[in-house]
């Protein structure tokens, strides 16, 4: 029998999902479809959600981030077949095409923004990886800026992709605000592996997590002395200071990001928001990630499968399985709200 889709639907922003029959999905060229095993949950999909934001047809179907089994693939496609394992980066952000949602039974993905999973790696591990993994390679490699929103720029730091090899020290040091969020330990994970230096910046008690992401330092975001601490540090280092990630981009650590960049002579500022619009020094090249960007295909193409068949990239922050089934959405969306510590919710379908 031909299997039929379901999806969590979204009818008007501000109301609950609803569960409901949905269009098989067929891929275009350079498109597979997925069938869903685990899906993880992003803040982004609650701001989706509450206000319609980035919603371009409804109703809509949400979600970025799915782990699960190729079901069909279409023209042009080589490097996946019919039941390979997968963790894909679902773009309806950009497009707005129901298909392109993660909360569903089957979903299509470009086939630039997935890579097999090894079989050591469960769904749900491979299903927190996707919109981080796209979100840090933003922030770190592009090295000519696009434009994340109409008029606000993305950030150029333009530093080398992460290496399968074993570390070389690039002789650079990064600042990454919000270490033990699920984009900056992301971010810190890519970064160490192209040899970067990274000082992050989490809560207390999650330095040992932030350190197994491959931070050489921490910082307690909570500390008043953390501005001090953080310009302390990168100056110890003796490195090149290339800037901040700022994977949290809220007024009081933007206020901090100024005065680091400000006391260390300037830099890079990556936001995952817009970049505060006054108060940025002429030295300062402040930008917001887009977590869809094609700087993101060899790092899709040649680095995750290998990098988890190793080790050297883990599916960190650790799941979370906050249900089962596509009823189980709206109640991780609910959670979501309340925030998380060094955890990725996930739903196992
Ligand atoms: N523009 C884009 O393309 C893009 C892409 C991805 C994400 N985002 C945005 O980036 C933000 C982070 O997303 P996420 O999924 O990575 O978040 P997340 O994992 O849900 O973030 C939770 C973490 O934030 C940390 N945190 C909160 N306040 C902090 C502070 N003042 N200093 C340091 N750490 C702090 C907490 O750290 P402790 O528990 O250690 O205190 C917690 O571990 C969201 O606003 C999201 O919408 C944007």
């Amino acid at each position: 029998m031909a299997p039929t889709n379901q999806a969590a639907w979204l009818d008007k922003a501000g109301s609950p999902l609803d569960v409901r029959d949905a269009p098989m999905p067929y891929p275009g060229p350079g498109e597979i479809v997925v069938k869903n095993a685990a899906i993880a949950i992003n803040p982004l999909d609650t701001h989706m959600q509450d206000a319609g934001v980035f919603v371009q047809q409804w109703p809509a179907i949400l979600g970025c981030d799915i782990a699960g089994e190729v079901y069909e693939v279409g023209e042009g496609v080589t490097r996946f077949k019919k039941s390979d394992r997968v963790t894909g980066h679902a773009i309806n952000l950009t497009t707005g095409r129901p298909q392109d949602g993660a909360y569903a039974l089957y979903t299509v993905v470009p086939a630039d923004k997935a890579a097999i999973l090894p079989d050591s790696i469960s769904f749900t591990d491979g299903a927190v990886l996707p919109m981080a993994l796209e979100a840090a390679v933003c922030a770190l490699s592009v090295s000519v800026p696009g434009e994340a929103l109409p008029g606000v720029p993305t950030p150029a730091l333009g530093l080398p992709y992460p290496s399968l090899d074993e570390n070389k020290p690039a002789g650079k040091a990064l600042v990454v605000y919000g270490g033990s969020s699920s984009a900056g330990s992301m971010t810190t994970q890519l970064a160490s592996a192209a040899g970067i230096h990274v000082i992050a910046i989490a809560g207390k008690h999650n330095f040992d997590f932030a350190k197994l992401a491959g931070a050489a330092t921490v910082i307690d975001h909570k500390d008043p002395e953390v501005v001090s601490k953080a310009i302390a540090t990168v100056r110890e280092s003796g490195l090149d200071f290339v800037g901040i990630f700022d994977a949290i981009s809220t007024p009081p650590t933007y206020a901090h990001d100024l005065e680091i960049l400000e006391k260390l002579g300037g830099g890079h500022l990556a936001a995952v928001h817009p970049p505060p619009a006054t108060g940025v020094p002429e030295n300062v090249n402040a930008g917001m990630i887009f977590a869809v960007n094609d700087a993101a295909t060899p790092v899709w193409r040649d680095y995750v499968t290998p990098a988890l068949e190793t080790g050297k990239l883990q599916c960190l922050p650790k799941p979370l399985v906050v249900g089962k089934g596509l009823g189980s959405i709206q109640g991780a969306l609910v959670k979501m709200r309340e925030g998380v510590s060094a955890a990725k919710l996930v739903v196992e379908l």
